[in-house]
């Protein structure tokens, strides 16, 4: 099979295409990425010369360039993950997250229409199902949760499932969606809550926690959330949706506290600071239907998928200190500087 993986430069995609490489060799990957200032080809060094792999910079909304693509490597399967991915930055400008979220869905998307395609796989979000209460823990996101988008970030990525449904319903295109909740491990840019905590402890630096710090998230290894994705591209039913989710619910305070004191820096690093707009207050995802139906179930533990992590960035800083080092200071003063 040859599968294209768009937005493979960047932190769940690079992850995926290692796994795919070292699972299925007998299959050829395609990497697009516009190399936004999320999109990373240092990543991607190791596996650049690799027989069963190509790297094509391509923005997935330009439509010729893409068909192009389509033309040249006649793709068995796709896997979207391109996307603006931060929710912070979707409040400053939304914009783009509407551009690349929504209408690059809808040019790939045309392009397995015109060309064929086995399937096309989204890959989605928990945010579209918007939060649940502190107080209702036997609340979970099923896939039948109605959609309740919060940020231009979780609208964009809502938009584009509705899309891709609609696409199934009217033109008939195999399609699947995936929607999974926090990911963490290697390669995740250091904007994100873990990474920007890890980073800004090693330097010594406040820790900004939102608000209270009392929001939850549902974290999940990306390591399993790549193999459950090449579960459904194998196994799922056209036409579906599948959440993704690891039962394992944190406050954030505690996942900071946590890095913390595996670092050996003192709590007093942690400063709070004004809240997120709309911040959503918790997520927490029901995987049942996955696990029934395609038989994934997450493997790593936090405890010991959190030691990984933060060893992989100690191990690794040359990869994060490059980017620190860059126009990411100006969009740390603009998110940050007065907040
Ligand atoms: P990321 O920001 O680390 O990477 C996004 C990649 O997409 C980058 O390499 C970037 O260069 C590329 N890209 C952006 N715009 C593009 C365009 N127009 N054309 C081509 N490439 C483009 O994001 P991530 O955290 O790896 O998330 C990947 C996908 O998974 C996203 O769709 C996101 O919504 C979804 N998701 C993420 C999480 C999470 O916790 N990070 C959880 C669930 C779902
Ligand atoms: O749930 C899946 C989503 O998880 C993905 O769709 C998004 O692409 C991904 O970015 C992530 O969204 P979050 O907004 O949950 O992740 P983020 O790492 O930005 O924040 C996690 C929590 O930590 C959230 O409650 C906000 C808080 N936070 C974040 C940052 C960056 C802080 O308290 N301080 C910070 O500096």
């Amino acid at each position: 099979m040859t599968i294209f993986v768009t937005g493979g430069a960047g932190f769940i995609g690079s992850n995926f295409i290692f796994f795919m490489l070292n699972n299925h060799p007998e299959d050829r990957i395609v990497c697009l990425d516009k190399l936004t200032y999320a999109g990373n080809l240092s990543t991607l060094k190791d596996i650049m010369d690799s027989p069963n792999f190509r790297f094509v910079k391509l923005d997935i909304c330009d439509r010729e360039g893409v068909y192009k693509l389509f033309e040249e490597e006649k793709p068995d399967v796709v896997v979207n993950f391109a996307a603006e991915s931060h929710v912070d930055r979707s409040i400053e400008n939304p914009e783009v997250f509407l551009q690349t979220n929504i209408l690059g869905t809808q040019v790939l998307m045309d392009a397995c229409r015109k060309y064929g395609i086995q399937r096309f796989h989204q890959v989605g979000t928990d945010e579209v199902y918007g939060d649940l209460p502190l107080d209702r823990p036997d609340l979970f996101f099923t896939e039948t949760t109605p959609i309740h988008a919060s940020s231009p970030y979780s609208a964009s990525k809502a938009s584009a499932d509705l899309l891709v449904l609609a696409y199934h319903r009217t033109f008939g295109l195999p399609v699947t969606v995936s929607r999974c909740s926090n990911n963490y491990g290697p390669y995740q840019f250091p904007e994100k809550l873990i990474p920007l905590m890890i980073a800004n402890a090693l330097n010594d630096k406040p820790l900004p926690v939102y608000g209270k710090g009392e929001n939850v998230r549902d974290w999940l290894y990306v390591e399993d959330h790549c193999k459950a994705i090449d579960c459904i591209l194998r196994k799922g039913r056209d036409g579906e949706v599948y959440n993704i989710g690891g039962h394992n619910e944190m406050k954030n305070i505690d996942i900071v506290k946590l890095i913390c004191k595996t670092l050996g820096k003192p709590e007093s690093l942690i400063t709070y600071v004004t809240d997120r707009k709309g911040h959503d207050m918790r997520y927490a995802i029901d995987p049942a239907k996955i696990h029934r139906e395609l038989g994934w179930l997450p493997e790593t533990k936090f405890a010991d998928g959190i030691q990984k992590t933060i060893q992989w960035y100690l191990d690794h800083k040359a990869w994060w200190e490059e980017i620190i080092s860059g126009d990411y200071q100006n969009y740390y003063q603009r998110m940050y500087g007065d907040r």
